[in-house]
């Protein structure tokens, strides 16, 4: 009788690492990147560039924290492997709570692979709509869109930190898709005794409400200047909030301190 046992194979390799793809026999695998952000280079390959034992090879994105001279190298790397760990942390966390944001497939200390998901960011689309004289009903459904899924995200614990019409997608199923999670953070109630966690409750609670606040603030000042009708834009956005969010008048009220703060700086530097 046999005794041979057929070993599982692995459905797939883990992708190469990112040095192997730059530099494998001094020739780069990389195609010419598809966009230079100011964090990253974003290029789309293959997934046989990465996957080789797969047979079908749909488009992936690798955004790759590229060093910035400008920094002291070790606190370079610091802040890139930071960011990445974060993205990742935060973007995990949002897909589990069901926003829609790209499947991570590959990460290392400098660099992610993720699911392509569009070649049109929220802002391409928005600033091609034909011209209207006031805001039309597909930019307020892409508006309203876009505000469900801040809801999701911070009802996930999660501040986005550069909330911006470019940092999500706007996808060819007419779908909002969120990305950039580089500057995210948690915000989950703290952790500790029970005690310590009633005392600290008000104030962890406060925390949260003002970084929501702080982070709806961000995309009221990308709307306004990248967006013709950009006052009209953030009156959906905070609407839709308001109406949808179960911290939403919380995150509104302190939204109105947040802006007379923002004021006072513009006037006094
Ligand atoms: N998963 C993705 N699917 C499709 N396109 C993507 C994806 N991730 C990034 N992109 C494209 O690359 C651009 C830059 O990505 P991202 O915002 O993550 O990088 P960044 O370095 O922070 O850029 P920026 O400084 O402009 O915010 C996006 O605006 C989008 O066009
Ligand atoms: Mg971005």
């Amino acid at each position: 009788m046999s005794t041979t046992t057929t070993t599982p194979q692995p459905v797939h390799k883990p992708p190469k690492t990112l040095p192997q793809l730059l530099d494998s026999s001094g020739t780069s695998l990389l195609p010419p990147p598809l966009f230079q952000g100011a964090e990253s280079l974003i290029y789309s390959l293959p997934f046989s560039a990465l996957y080789p034992s797969l047979p079908t090879s749909p488009l992936l994105i690798l955004k790759h924290r590229f060093p910035k001279k400008y920094r002291h190298p070790t606190i370079d790397n610091r802040i890139t492997k930071h960011r990445t760990k974060s993205e990742v942390k935060c973007i995990a966390r949002c897909r589990r709570a069901g926003v829609l944001c790209p499947i991570i497939y590959g990460v290392g200390p400098d660099y992610i692979v993720m699911e392509n998901v569009g070649t049109r960011t929220l802002r391409s689309y928005l600033q091609t709509l034909p011209p209207s004289s006031t805001l039309s009903p597909p930019a307020i459904t892409a508006l309203k869109l876009l505000t469900q899924s801040i809801i999701k995200i911070h009802s996930a614990s999660v501040v986005h930190g550069d909330l911006t019409t470019g940092n999500f997608m706007f996808t060819a199923e007419s779908k909002i898709v969120a990305i950039d999670f580089g500057l995210s953070s948690i915000c989950a109630p703290n952790q500790g005794s029970k005690k310590r966690k009633q005392n600290d409750q008000s104030g962890a609670s406060n925390n949260r409400i003002e970084a929501f606040a702080v982070d709806l603030y961000v995309l009221e000042r990308a709307l306004v200047s990248a967006h013709q009708f950009g006052e009209e834009m953030v009156m959906v956005v905070v609407n839709e909030y308001k109406e949808n969010s179960r911290e939403g008048d919380r995150v509104i009220q302190k939204l109105t301190e947040v802006r007379s703060r923002g004021r006072k700086r513009e006037c006094f530097g």
